[in-house]
């Protein structure tokens, strides 16, 4: 008989999560332990204390989600792991408690890409496929757009050239005085504020030829719009409350415009109907409804993964099954590819 649950890894960042899943992609268990308050004093992920975190959890996290499945590893057809991209010292822990457990129980292991994991999240609850696609993820790591023909087979359309948009809404939101991470705490003041009462910088935006995004200049517009050119510290100024509100409204705006431009401006240069979005920015409850406005507009059918699959997790790992399918195993030589991955245009 075949075996049909596959156990999924992910430590590509600083989430700690492990799922099983079957072979139509039922999610049966899940476990995730976040490192949040880890980082908090930091204002961002620190990579080594990410690293030494995910070495403590990965086995207990393990435990869980076996236990809560109800399954043996005799049941076991795979371990998957994302090994592309991430924080190397976060994906080695990963990659190593995969290989073991291969080992330890003689199964094969499979590799995956985290953001072709992310795209795929989108569709882990709906019966029918999500592809061919616009592929978005917007996270603290990541703003990029694909071209999804199948589950594995994408092209890179664009994507930011600085930072991601999740990074620009947390180091402004330190600006803000806004505890980390700052995407949601940023929000809420924003929805205190005018979102016109600023018009701050919407870079690249007039440029549709370019699928790209810049939010470094939008940053240092903001830094100077609180504290002005010559005061380093934009977090020693004190602002009215109005004031901050109508900042953090005008800089998310100003983010939601060139997320929203450049996604219309993909779908238009690649003819497709149906956008699928994941990352931690796409739980931004303006950025939903502008972009759904927009999805409508155009006659787009957008999916959205749904909140807890738009954040690092394990369910999406399910992606593991099309390459188990297509008989695309590794080897215990598989290893990590840190960093940012661009594919080639
Ligand atoms: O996908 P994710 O959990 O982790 C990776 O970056 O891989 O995304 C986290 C990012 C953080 O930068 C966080 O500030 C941002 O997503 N974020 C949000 C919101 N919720 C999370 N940004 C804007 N609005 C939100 N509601
Ligand atoms: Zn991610």
């Amino acid at each position: 008989m075949a075996l049909e649950t596959l156990l999924a890894i992910e430590s590509t960042c600083d989430e700690t999560a492990v799922a099983l899943i079957d072979s139509s992609g039922r999610v049966l268990s899940e476990c995730v332990a976040t490192q949040e308050s880890l980082h908090e004093k930091f204002a961002g992920v620190v990579p080594e204390i990410a690293a030494r975190a995910h070495l403590e959890r990965i086995l207990p996290v393990i435990d869980t989600a076996m236990r809560q499945s109800g399954k043996a590893p005799e049941d076991l057809a795979a371990i998957a792991v994302a090994t592309y991209p991430g924080l190397p010292g976060s994906l080695i822990v990963g990659l190593s408690a995969a290989k073991a457990l291969a080992l330890a129980w003689d199964k094969p292991i499979v590799g995956i890409n985290h953001i072709q994991a992310h795209i795929y999240a989108c569709g882990l609850d709906t019966p029918e496929s999500i592809y061919p696609c616009v592929g978005f993820i917007v996270s603290g790591g990541h703003t990029s757009l694909y071209r999804c023909d199948d589950p594995l087979g994408w092209d890179y359309l664009g994507g930011t050239i600085d930072d991601a948009a999740g990074e620009a809404f947390d180091k402004v939101a330190v600006m803000l005085g806004l505890s980390f991470p700052g995407g949601p705490a940023l929000s809420k003041l924003a929805c205190k504020g005018d979102p016109h009462a600023i018009r701050f910088p919407r870079p690249l935006i007039d440029d549709p030829k370019r699928l790209d995004f810049s939010f470094s200049g939008l940053k240092t517009a903001v830094r100077y719009r609180i504290a002005g050119s010559s005061n380093p510290d934009p977090t020693a100024v004190v602002l009215e409350e109005k004031q901050r509100a109508d900042i953090a409204a005008g800089f998310e705006q100003a983010v939601i415009d060139c997320l929203i431009s450049k996604a219309c401006a993909a779908l238009n240069r690649t003819d497709l109907k149906r956008l699928c979005v994941g990352g931690g920015v796409a739980a931004n409850t303006k950025f939903r409804q502008q972009l759904t406005e927009a999805c409508r507009a155009r006659r787009i059918e957008l999916v959205i993964a749904k909140p807890q699959w738009c954040t690092d997790n394990a369910a999406m790992g399910a992606l593991a099954w099309e390459k188990i399918r297509r008989g695309q195993y590794d080897t215990l030589e598989l290893d990590v590819q840190p960093g940012l991955v661009r594919p080639k245009r």
